[in-house]
């Protein structure tokens, strides 16, 4: 059984921000409406306006009851609301931080805190530091512990800096790094599904897997994240975190045991085995490219230059696909390839394992025109599900195949939000799914000598970067990664389904 959680107070740094609005406060009312939170739990709210908590009120229930899965339940909502209060707080000043302090530290309230940064990143550091001199972060009579969201810097040595501020005045787990894909319930199914199964292991590797593809694709373009995002890329903002994850996780050895740091030191040894890319593999296993207007679900998009905030002549990529190679023993010579995009054809993220050919001597004295290898598709959004693709004689006379799928479909009825799982596992102390720093250090590592590459590329006046329709599955030239004949991206999970 499992012990009963620790009372606390969580704490929200940026309450009045997107995050907090549309998943944090959503997500804490499921969590109570499930009765998954501690009894006397608060929720503190911090930010640096004025709150009217008549407006708020107003606007947490429009917040939730968007989200709320059955509607809003108006006896959750009003006992929910009374574990909530709100404290303003001028982020740069030592005297607002004594005055969170004091109330925090006030005799009523535990002396347990999570304290959750749903911030810009350039503040991570400035309010861990205050957090630390005020002595909130002082684990002498309770818990205390930070929530940070990606991205963890920007580059490998920015990582770095900002680790070692933490490093002052935390311990690592004290420090919890939230990448919200790991919260999905297909990516923890992919745990279970791989150590579970005792089916897929003889074959999980290079004797009988060709090639691995991982897709993120989004429909939507920036939105009203333009500035952050012209200084981001799709590199930074998806590969580094979300997809190097899942690849981890594809990839991993069997941890020794489900315990956060068992499994992270496994996908930490994956990352390591990562084969580095020089000057010369960035060139021919990555590529960029930027979407121009079209069309996207019938509607018109306009191109990636002419969204609010882009300044003229940006470079930045929309689109970032790349090959890497595992040097290891399970997985030598079966690339592995990476993709995202901003306004493509669909909404998409899945895993596509394709497996080798089978032996076609066996069908010698058949005409079978089109055999096809096997594929295991694991879609993570917005469909949750599991297919494996097997060959099969089309009824009939003739000797013909056809392509046939195993399917299961994840019960997508009252669907959890990733936060809600990763919020309880920050309030019970569990650190499975949230990356530890050596985690995040190797990501960049990995990341750091495409992103050298591509600044060349950017400041070079000469070259300009490839484009993509909006609308569409990206640049067809990003096909060059695949080095195999027949070879290309999958873009569904039906097999007959190709690119429009
Ligand atoms: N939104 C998402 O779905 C999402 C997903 C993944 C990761 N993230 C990450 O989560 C974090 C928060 O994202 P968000 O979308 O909520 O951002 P946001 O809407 O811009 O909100 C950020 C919060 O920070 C406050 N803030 C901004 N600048 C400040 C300053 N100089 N001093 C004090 N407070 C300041 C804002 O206060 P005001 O309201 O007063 O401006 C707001 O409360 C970011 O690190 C982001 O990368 C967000």
């Amino acid at each position: 059984m499992k012990k009963p959680l620790d009372e606390c107070t969580f704490v929200i740094f940026g309450a009045t921000g997107n995050l907090a609005r549309i998943k944090l406060m959503p997500a804490l009312y499921h969590l109570d409406e499930a009765g998954l939170l501690p009894d006397h739990m608060k929720i503190l709210r911090v930010g640096r306006r004025e709150d009217n908590r008549e407006e708020w009120l107003d606007e947490l229930r429009t917040d939730i009851s968007d989200k709320a899965r059955g509607g809003l339940n108006e006896a959750v909502f009003s006992a929910f609301i009374s574990r909530v209060d709100y404290q303003q707080t001028n982020l740069n000043d030592a005297e607002s931080f004594q005055a969170l302090s004091d109330y925090l530290t006030q005799e009523h309230l535990s002396s347990n805190i999570a304290f959750y940064f749903s911030l810009p990143p350039f503040l991570y550091a400035d309010v861990a530091n205050q957090l630390g001199q005020t002595g909130l972060l002082n684990e002498d009579n309770g818990w205390r512990r930070i929530v940070v969201e990606k991205p963890f810097g920007s580059d490998l040595n920015s990582a770095r800096d900002l680790q070692q501020q933490f490093d002052k005045h935390l311990v690592e787990n004290q420090i919890y790094r939230i990448d919200h894909y790991l919260g999905k319930e297909t990516v923890q199914n992919l745990q279970v599904f791989r150590f579970a199964n005792l089916l897929l292991e003889p074959l999980w590797n290079h004797n009988y897997i060709d090639h691995v593809q991982i897709t993120h694709a989004e429909t939507i373009g920036i939105e009203s994240r333009g500035s952050y995002y012209d200084e981001a890329g799709a590199l930074r903002d998806m590969i580094q975190s979300h997809l190097l994850q899942l690849l981890s996780l594809v990839a991993m050895e069997p941890p020794v045991s489900m315990k956060a740091e068992d499994l992270r030191d496994e996908k930490v040894k994956l990352l390591r085995s990562i084969t580095p890319l020089t000057d010369e593999t960035v060139v021919t296993d990555t590529f960029r490219a930027q979407y121009t207007a079209g069309k996207v679900g019938g509607e018109g998009a306009t191109g990636y230059l002419q969204e609010e905030g882009i300044p003229d002549g940006s470079q930045t990529e929309t689109y970032a696909a790349l090959k890497l190679q595992i040097n290891n023993w399970r997985w030598r010579h079966v690339p592995f390839y990476l993709r995202t995009g901003k306004r493509l054809a669909e909404k998409k993220s899945m895993i596509a394992i394709c497996f080798r050919y089978p032996p076609k001597q066996f069908f010698k004295t058949v005409q079978f025109d089109d055999l096809k290898p096997n594929w295991l598709l694991i879609g993570i959004q917005p469909d949750e599900n599991l297919r494996m693709e097997i060959t099969v004689k089309k009824p009939g006379l003739e000797m013909e195949t056809q392509v046939m799928s195993l399917n299961t479909c994840i019960n997508n009825e009252n669907k959890k939000d990733a936060y809600e799982g990763l919020l309880l596992d920050v309030i019970e102390g569990d650190h499975s799914l949230f990356l530890r720093s050596d985690e995040v250090e190797q990501s960049w590592k990995i990341v750091d000598p495409i992103l050298r590459h591509w600044e060349k590329q950017k400041a070079d006046v000469s070259s300009s970067i490839t484009t993509y329709r909006a609308g569409s599955w990206g640049p067809k030239d990003a096909q060059k990664l695949f080095k195999k004949e027949g070879q290309d991206w999958r873009f569904s999970l039906h097999p007959d389904q190709a690119e429009e």
